[in-house]
């Protein structure tokens, strides 16, 4: 049974149609299963350097896009990370029971730590540590996640597992991943075979959330596609999934059927059956309407939130409150079990 939910992102700001289907929506969608904790990981974010002004707009611009794309903000709990201070004293006692062995298995953090590994922060190294303290310190059953967060999930139930068994108690229920098969991966308007985001340089590149409807229109006319006509149903496999050939030789086309399908909340093999032996003219002009329908109102509505500063803060203020409420008997437990002596 679902008990408690908790996501995480990170407020990294200029949030494109990548950020909107593989995350936001996908909250949206959950928000009736339980009361849900979305946490702004401004903490995970500063494992690379963050200019400090803009950080803090940042997490004002995650809380307005939350609520312009539907995010219920009086039933579940938006806040950010740094505020309620426990997630970085529960850090620090994960950081004891996680062992230096299961992080280096970390793929994540050879991908961003690179050739570059002894210059990459410490934090980004036990990056997965804080984001087990997230999830641990509710005692969450259930986390949202994309496929590239699935090692992370793993190893808090690791150290779940671990914290219960090393003091011998079953205090922590091992997080169960959600992850929503539907969920794509929203690949670049330039090159099929990248995925869209906010630091590829050609804006092309990307739909923005703040984009204006003849920016969509012409970002999509110009989008990268191949001289072949769409195809249908013939491209998918025995499981409904597009067959590997196809999307190593018409990425691009790929996910622009992907892109309609998930904004139109349907399943792929009906938008095949609609686009095909069609021009992608035709797929463009109907992709660019429909893209117009859903993210046009989301920008406008993000753009106006974000005018009114107080209302955005008085949401999170709101959100520490509860968050905060909820982690203290926890924590308070965790103390006591460590064996933390305690002083009033
Ligand atoms: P980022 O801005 O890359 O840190 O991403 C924030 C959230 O949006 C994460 O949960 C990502 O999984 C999701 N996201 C970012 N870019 C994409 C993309 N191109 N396709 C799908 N999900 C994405
Ligand atoms: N690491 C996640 C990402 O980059 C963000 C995150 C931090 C998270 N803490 C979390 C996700 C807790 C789920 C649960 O997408």
């Amino acid at each position: 049974m679902i008990k408690r939910i908790l996501s995480g992102i990170q407020p990294t700001g200029n949030l494109h149609l990548g950020n909107y289907l593989g995350a936001i929506h996908q909250w949206v969608k959950l928000q009736n299963d339980a009361t849900c904790l979305f946490c702004i990981v401004d903490m995970h974010a500063i494992t690379n350097w963050q200019d400090p002004s803009q950080l803090k707009q940042q997490v004002r611009e995650m809380v307005a896009a939350f609520i312009a794309c539907g995010i219920d903000v009086k039933r579940h709990i938006i806040f950010n990370q740094s505020q309620v201070p426990a997630h970085a004293q529960l850090a620090w006692v994960l950081n004891c029971v996680a062992r230096v062995g299961w992080l280096d298995r970390m793929t994540q953090f050879k991908e961003k730590a690179g050739k570059n590994r002894e210059n990459a922060s410490v934090g980004l190294y036990t990056y997965p540590n804080l984001m087990a303290a997230d999830i641990l310190l509710y005692h969450t059953t259930h986390v949202p996640v994309g496929e590239d967060q699935k090692q992370h999930l793993e190893l808090a139930r690791d150290i779940a597992q671990k914290f219960n068994n090393d003091y011998n108690i079953n205090f922590f229920p091992l997080p169960e991943p959600l992850i929503q098969s539907a969920t794509p991966r929203v690949m670049s308007l330039r090159d099929g075979k990248k995925k869209m985001s906010k630091s590829e340089e050609s804006d092309y590149s990307r739909i923005n959330l703040t984009d204006n409807a003849d920016t969509i229109v012409l970002k999509l006319r110009k989008a990268k596609t191949d001289p072949l006509p769409i195809a249908g149903n013939d491209i998918l496999d025995e499981h409904k999934k597009i067959k590997s050939i196809i999307i190593e030789e018409r990425p691009e086309m790929v996910n622009l059927l992907k892109i309609y399908a998930a904004l139109d909340d349907k399943p792929l093999d009906k938008i095949l059956e609609q686009f095909a032996g069609k021009q992608f003219s035709d797929l463009k002009k109907e992709l660019a309407d429909l893209m117009v329908e859903k993210i046009i109102p989301i920008g406008k509505t993000l753009s106006e939130l974000l005018a009114d500063i107080s209302y955005i803060d008085d949401i999170l203020s709101e959100g520490k409150k509860r968050a905060m409420d909820l982690a203290a008997p926890i924590w308070s437990a965790v103390e006591d079990i460590v064996g933390f002596l305690k002083i009033r």
